[in-house]
């Protein structure tokens, strides 16, 4: 079989995000844009000749012929073997697992996760290093500044591969094993978690759960393990097949977009438990009878009741949540004891904390959690605690989360999304505040005195490498934050998202609505960065 070589020139535009590649479809359909990302991506790679590289995606619109086109490109540059799911599909999470259980160099995942998908939608291609997690920013720089010199890329000309099949094939010298991994992470999941008990939850008459996967990657996973090897009855998960446009819908489960679900939760003679998981299965809603639970409050649930979970049961060696993310979960880490770690936003900031045995469990108010068992967030391994928790509590969604709001009090929090504003004004606005913030300490801003402000900068505590500009904090003297940030996984315009937090110790206040109890500070945040005149927008777009 022949390699050909191909020449190309470079585009501009293929800096990663938040969150890998991402871009509506028609640009990844351009004459070698895909591939000469792909090509960035190996030329950025030290050692890689004759080593295991996993690849899958989410099941989106274009997610077979990248396969096909990165299967191609993979045996030209001399990788050994490729593990592929079957029917290209791997959820991010399992895709982590994969790359961990066979120890590969590295893995590509094709997902822009919770965006819509289909011809018109979006697509999004992502590099995961040997520890089963997002590269880093070093790792990225490199991608992005080989795919600004590129001028030729590598690729096979053969047959596409049978992507249907499971078993072992050959593309010229590499070997391709395509593999089902619902397997593997179904054992890891047996691994961590009390099966026997949930599974007696799960068949008891008294409860019932409704899990949305949204047309989403999730679907054969959830199928598997909570109908099939748990027992919950058939039907339990609903929207169970990946479809290439989700059907239509925006796999992102939150209250707006997993609206059936939450119809279903709070609607008459509703099931105990809800949750939904998002395009790629890494995020995660959790809902109880007519009860939302924030990530935020998820995250410092999981925290505070680790011990009842088996594989958590030693302890936990610390906790990590982005910086936009409530402080819940530092309350806990406080009584317990343990080390919390404010990372900026996206999933790559917690790799080196886990790698490094300093964190255990990590979350993301943006519906992400998960833990040290992979390297990325991981939608139904959430749902899985949950349930394991509720398995051993006896006790309701509410009940657990209210009773750990008396124990810790209550961070009020809710994100306010602007989203396709247009990018100019939007900078601007950024830039507005990011001059304000050394002046604004000790200001009153209505009831409030601000404590202080900066654009959140980190310096990783395991590499020392530091990253700036991570968001624009106004923090007041009682520990109440307003966060503005600028998205970096959208693909239209720019969205500024704007997180509001107060924290509320007295037990009698803690009935209140979320945006009542912030209305205060959404006063302020309009007041300080003049969002209506600068978006033009009357109303967020999404509230979460
Ligand atoms: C968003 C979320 C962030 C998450 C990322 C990938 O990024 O805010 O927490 O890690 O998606 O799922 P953003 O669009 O805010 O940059
Ligand atoms: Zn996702």
């Amino acid at each position: 079989m022949n390699i050909a070589t191909i020449s190309t020139t470079p585009f501009t535009d293929q800096k990663p995000g938040t969150s890998g590649l991402r871009k509506a479809v028609t640009v990844f359909q351009k004459p070698h844009y895909l591939e000469n990302f792909v090509q960035s991506i190996f030329d950025s790679l030290e050692g890689s000749q004759g080593k295991t590289l996993v690849l899958g995606g989410d099941g989106r619109y274009y997610n077979r012929q990248a396969i096909q086109t990165i299967l191609k490109m993979a045996a030209a540059n001399g990788f050994g073997r490729i593990l592929v799911g079957r029917g290209g599909i791997m959820s991010t999470p399992a895709a982590s697992c994969v790359i961990r259980k066979y120890q590969a160099f590295g893995g590509i995942i094709l997902s822009a996760s919770h965006n819509p998908g289909g011809p018109e939608g979006d697509f999004g291609i992502k590099y995961n290093t040997s520890n089963g997690g997002p590269a880093p920013e070093k790792v990225t720089e490199a991608i992005y500044a080989c795919s600004k010199e590129i001028e030729q890329y590598k690729i096979l000309e053969a047959e596409d591969i049978d992507l249907d099949k499971l078993g072992e094939f050959k593309l010229g010298s590499m070997a391709v094993e395509v593999l089902d991994s619902v397997q593997p992470y179904t054992q890891l999941m047996e691994s961590l978690f009390d099966f026997d008990r949930i599974q007696e939850l799960l068949t008891s008459r008294q409860f019932r759960m409704c899990m949305d996967t949204m047309h989403a990657v999730t679907g054969p996973y959830a199928h598997s393990i909570l109908e099939h090897r748990l027992g919950a009855p058939a039907g339990t998960v609903v929207n169970g097949t990946p479809l290439e446009d989700f059907g239509g819908g925006h796999p992102d489960p939150n209250l707006v977009y997993a609206h059936d679900l939450v119809d279903i939760l709070f609607g008459e003679d509703a099931p105990a438990f809800g949750a939904a998981s998002d395009g790629d299965g890494d995020r995660n809603m959790i809902l109880g009878r007519h009860f939302f639970v924030t990530p935020s409050d998820s995250l410092a649930v999981l925290t505070a009741n680790a011990h009842l979970v088996p594989g958590y049961s030693q302890g936990l060696a610390g906790v990590a949540r982005s910086m936009p993310t409530s402080g819940a979960v530092d309350r806990v880490a406080a009584q317990a004891g343990i080390d919390c770690y404010e990372t900026p936003t996206g999933w790559k900031f917690f790799g080196n904390l886990l790698d490094a045995g300093k964190a255990t469990l990590c979350g993301e108010e943006s519906f992400g959690t998960g833990s040290n068992h992979v390297r990325e967030k991981d939608g139904l391994w959430a749902v899985l605690f949950w349930l394991n928790i509720l398995a051993v509590r006896g006790e309701s969604v509410e009940q657990i989360v209210r009773s750990h709001w008396q124990t810790y009090g209550r961070n009020f929090y809710s994100r306010h999304d602007y989203e396709e504003v247009d990018a100019q004004k939007a900078g601007e606005l950024m830039e507005r505040l990011r001059q304000m913030t050394p002046e604004m300490k000790g200001k009153q801003l209505g009831n409030y005195e601000v404590d202080y402000s900066d654009d959140f900068s980190y310096t990783d505590p395991v590499d020392g490498s530091v990253s700036n500009k991570q968001g624009i904090r106004i923090v007041f003297t009682d520990g109440s934050r307003i966060v503005f940030r600028l998205s970096g996984t959208g693909t239209k315009g720019a969205t500024l998202r704007v997180y509001l937090e107060s924290y509320e110790p007295d037990a009698s206040k803690h009935d209140q609505d979320t945006q009542k109890a912030l209305a205060p500070l959404i006063e302020i945040a309009e007041q300080v960065a003049q969002i209506k005149d600068s978006t033009g927008r009357e109303q967020p777009t999404v509230i979460t």
